[in-house]
């Protein structure tokens, strides 16, 4: 087994650089649209043979130091009592978002063992079959709130700040059953298998730090406290962290993952050595020439060597039109770097 991911994640001495990428899993792969071609996203994540299919193909085509579940942070919310539906290239829908109090009381906190059993029986295959790390993941109780308010993507979560400015109770107890549903998830999570955890805070950083310290962090410090307690790695990611990332890793994690809109080195000083660190390469960069792709992607190295631990990774998910040459490019470059 390779553990060079493990042991970065435990600020352990490694020989180089591991590195996987966020979204690995997906459209640019031509062998991931061909898996696509036969079933809708949604029954793809359901079908363990399949999902675990498509979790490994990264894993053998770049050569990628962990593999991530293949699944989707709304399906937890599903399983609360959420209609959920992908439309194709325009994202997921929720028929009946959450608004009122009564909308909050009728959504159940998961018992994964039944609501989910294709999750966990993915995790049981691809332990059988992988020789790198499986990193299990959920979003983080805000991330997923915003889905579950806004019933879908959004640009500025106005329907999520209405409702927690105006209505904060119906917006605790919403975050409640979130933070409770999260936490019973990623520990069947980890039960079935999986050796690091991966909690996605994609849009913390809409919040000003103020409201993420009130209405996001204290969820997303219960999740991280409570997974830490099973033993394996915890990776706490947030998006567009500039502003928050010294108050995002004091939630306890053993990596903060980056986004690319901050300076390693800065970022790595906010942190103090609490944690290690993940990121932080602009996924638009995988577009450029190679001769680019390698000078960025040094920086990015030297600059890990300050941290406690690094984890190359891109700052956000790959796009889905990446030239694959490019990528495998960039993580033969990682492995081949040396200070
Ligand atoms: O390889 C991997 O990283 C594992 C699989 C994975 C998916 N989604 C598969 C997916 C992971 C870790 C996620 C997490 C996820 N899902 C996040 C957090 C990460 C982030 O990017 O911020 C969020 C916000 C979602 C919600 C989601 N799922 C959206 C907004 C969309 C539509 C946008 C898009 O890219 O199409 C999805 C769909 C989705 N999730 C796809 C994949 C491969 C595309 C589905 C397809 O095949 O058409």
């Amino acid at each position: 087994m390779n553990d060079t991911f493990l042991r970065a994640c435990k600020g352990e001495r490694t020989d180089y650089t591991p590195v996987w990428i966020m979204r690995q899993a997906g459209r640019y792969l031509p062998e991931y649209r061909k898996v696509r071609a036969d079933m809708d996203f949604l029954t793809l994540c359901k079908t363990p043979e399949k999902a675990a299919e498509v979790t490994i193909q990264p894993v053998n085509i770049l050569s990628v130091d962990a593999a991530i579940l293949f699944s989707d942070i709304l399906i937890p919310a599903e399983k609360m009592g959420l209609k959920l539906r992908f439309l194709e290239n325009k994202g997921p829908k929720f028929g009946n978002p959450v608004r009122t109090i009564n909308d909050v009381k009728k959504l159940r906190v998961i018992v994964p063992d039944e609501d989910v059993p294709y999750v966990l029986e993915t995790i049981k295959i691809l332990r059988r079959e992988l020789k790198v790390p499986l990193i299990g993941f959920a979003g983080a109780p805000y991330t997923l709130a915003t889905y579950m308010i806004e019933g879908g993507s959004s640009k500025n979560f106005l329907t999520t700040k209405k409702l927690m400015y105006a209505e904060p109770k119906i917006y605790m107890s919403l975050m409640e059953k979130v933070t409770e549903t999260t936490i019973a998830y990623l520990s069947a999570q980890v039960r079935a298998g999986v050796q690091a955890v991966q909690l996605f805070d994609s849009w913390a950083g809409a919040l000003s730090p103020t409201d993420y310290k009130t209405y996001a962090f204290p969820s997303a410090e219960r999740v991280v406290k409570a997974l830490k307690q099973t033993g394996v790695p915890v990776i706490y990611f947030v998006n567009d962290c500039a502003g928050i990332v010294d108050l995002a890793s004091g939630a306890g994690s053993d990596v903060m993952g980056v986004c690319w809109r901050i300076d390693l080195k800065k970022a790595i000083s906010a942190i103090k050595g609490r944690t290690s660190i993940q990121g932080n390469m602009d996924p638009c960069l995988l577009y450029s020439p190679k001769s680019l792709i390698v000078k960025e992607a040094a920086k990015i190295l030297k600059k890990g060597t300050a941290a406690r631990g690094h984890i190359f990774n891109l700052g956000h998910g790959i796009l889905p039109d990446t030239p694959v040459d490019n990528v495998k490019f960039l993580v033969d470059t990682v492995h081949a770097w040396k200070q």
